[in-house]
């Protein structure tokens, strides 16, 4: 209590000081200065964290941040952790891909927010199937079928848009025509597998199980010559083998047991963990669990008391591949209450959006930028503006930047906060490591009695043994079965 007044003072009277040396140090025809701080952050406020002790409000938090800073400059523990601790308020959706944040954990629980983790090397007690909610909607269908393909193939040629078709047509299958158990992309994995190996058994499979709709889009794929068709089902095979032969990502992938909805009613933090080492690997499917949270929430618009849902996405660059409509996403995600915070350790890591880039960078109202960019910097010194002031020995009116590139690029517990229309801001961080009330939080230890034991589910496959004992029956030898000795569709 006497710390936080004692910090108020501090923080009202270095404004004062602040603004009294300004005003010496400035006349007003080139007049570049900072502005107050205070009008932007408060300790009070329950939004993103901007200087690892003060946060943006709400209505401000909704309008997206950026924190652009190289590797160990200070974003998790400046912006990460301290946000997390903060918006106990609302939900929250984080990419934590070191498995580094899970450390708010149990200090979450014990504010009485409902604690989730995903961990895609090992089962935790969070199951999510990305084909959820997307029964009757082909183009979700298909934005799944690119962001497997995307992370397979960079280049946009024949195969590659054919396998997306392929990847397609059977998740509409299986979404049309299997039991909701069945409908997952392990089975999708299967399903392409075994056309590959037996297209006999899958012909006869689909022509017993597959709607009108499906059927005709999978004769046409089944009509190409033997050669096309088996270079198409490789390469749907290979965009998505990492998640069809990995046994951990097949059965976590296979149901959904969270509701999305519970989101909106309660407070509940989501951490998608995967190891940092194998980022690119995982990149996907985080990207595909996002994917879902998105659909999610622009299918309504959130009523008045439902929460935030607020989006950490550390390490935004990794996945970029998996969210190439980002663009319209941020832009629409302040009418839908979904907050974002973007980490990037360089802007040009967005250029894999082109020209959509700078509309992400426009729909982040509050853009934090650390030292140590070169190239920035220099952006960073024009942006700033110059001001002019009376040199003392001289008494002459002279003009200088309000800071120069090499200032920028030399601020080391200082950042920028460039708000979009307003003056911009240079404040002070404080780490949590730094913090001794953050440090205790996060050193706090889970309750053993309310600790969930973790869920372990097996995916259920499509029973194919029908079909193969027909094409059996029928005498007609299915070709060069790779499924063969390593355990075939049951
Ligand atoms: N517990 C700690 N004690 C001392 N220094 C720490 C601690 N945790 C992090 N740091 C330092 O804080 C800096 C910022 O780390 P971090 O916020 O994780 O960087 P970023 O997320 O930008 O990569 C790093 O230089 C790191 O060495
Ligand atoms: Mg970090």
């Amino acid at each position: 209590m006497i710390k936080l007044f004692i910090d108020t003072i501090s923080d009202v009277l270095s404004n004062i000081l602040g603004d009294i040396s300004s005003s010496f140090d400035k006349d007003h025809s080139v007049n570049a200065e900072f502005g107050n701080p205070n009008k932007l952050i408060s300790k009070r406020n329950k939004g993103w964290v901007i200087d690892g002790v003060r946060a943006l409000d709400m209505e401000t938090s909704r309008r997206n941040l950026c924190v652009v800073a190289g590797s160990g400059k200070g974003k998790s523990q400046n912006h990460v952790f301290t946000s997390i601790m903060n918006c106990i308020s609302s939900s929250m959706v984080i990419n934590d891909n070191s498995s580094e944040l899970s450390a708010t954990l149990p200090y979450l629980e014990s504010q009485g927010v409902s604690t989730k983790v995903m961990n895609l090397v090992r089962k935790e007690n969070v199951y999510i199937n990305p084909l959820d909610g997307c029964n009757g909607n082909v183009a979700a269908m298909r934005k799944i079928a690119k962001t497997l393909m995307g992370n397979a193939a960079k280049e946009n040629d024949f195969f590659s848009i054919s396998g997306e078709d392929c990847i397609t047509i059977f998740i509409q299958h299986v979404l049309e025509s299997e039991p909701r158990i069945n409908a997952n992309l392990g089975n999708v994995y299967r399903l392409i597998l075994e056309f590959q190996g037996n297209p006999k058994v899958i012909e006869s499979y689909m022509a017993d199980k597959a709607s009108d709709a499906v059927w005709t889009k999978f004769k046409a794929l089944a009509g190409n010559s033997e050669k096309t068709l088996k270079s198409i089902t490789s390469t749907a095979i290979s965009a998505l083998s990492w998640l069809g032969d990995n046994p951990v990502l097949a059965d976590l992938t296979s149901v959904s047991n969270i509701s999305f909805e519970d989101f909106r009613k309660s407070p509940t933090c989501l951490f998608i963990q995967s190891p940092a080492s194998d980022s690119k690997f995982y990149a996907p499917m985080v990207s595909l669990v996002f994917q879902s949270f998105y659909r999610y929430a622009f299918s309504r618009l959130p009523e008045e008391n439902d929460l935030d849902i607020m989006m950490i996405l550390d390490e935004f660059s990794s996945l970029i591949d998996g969210l190439s409509d980002y663009s319209q996403i941020i832009s629409n995600s302040r009418k839908f209450r979904i907050p974002q915070a973007i980490f990037l350790q360089d802007e040009s890591l967005l250029s894999p959006y082109k020209e959509l880039k700078d509309n992400i960078l426009a729909n982040c109202y509050v853009k934090c930028y650390y030292g140590g960019q070169d190239k920035k910097a220099f952006e960073l010194e024009k942006l700033l503006g110059s001001y002019s002031y009376v040199d003392g020995s001289s008494g002459q009116t002279k003009s200088r930047p309000l800071m120069y590139a090499s200032e920028i690029r030399e601020m080391d517990d200082e950042i920028l906060v460039i708000t979009n229309g307003q003056k911009p801001i240079k404040v002070r961080t404080k780490p949590a490591y730094k913090q001794s009330k953050l440090r205790k939080r996060l050193a706090m230890e889970l309750d053993t009695e309310v600790q969930e034991e973790p869920m372990d589910y097996n995916i259920q496959y499509i029973d194919l043994s029908p079909y193969k004992d027909e094409i059996k029956d029928k005498n007609v030898e299915p070709n060069n079965s790779v499924t063969d000795g390593q355990g075939t569709l049951q």
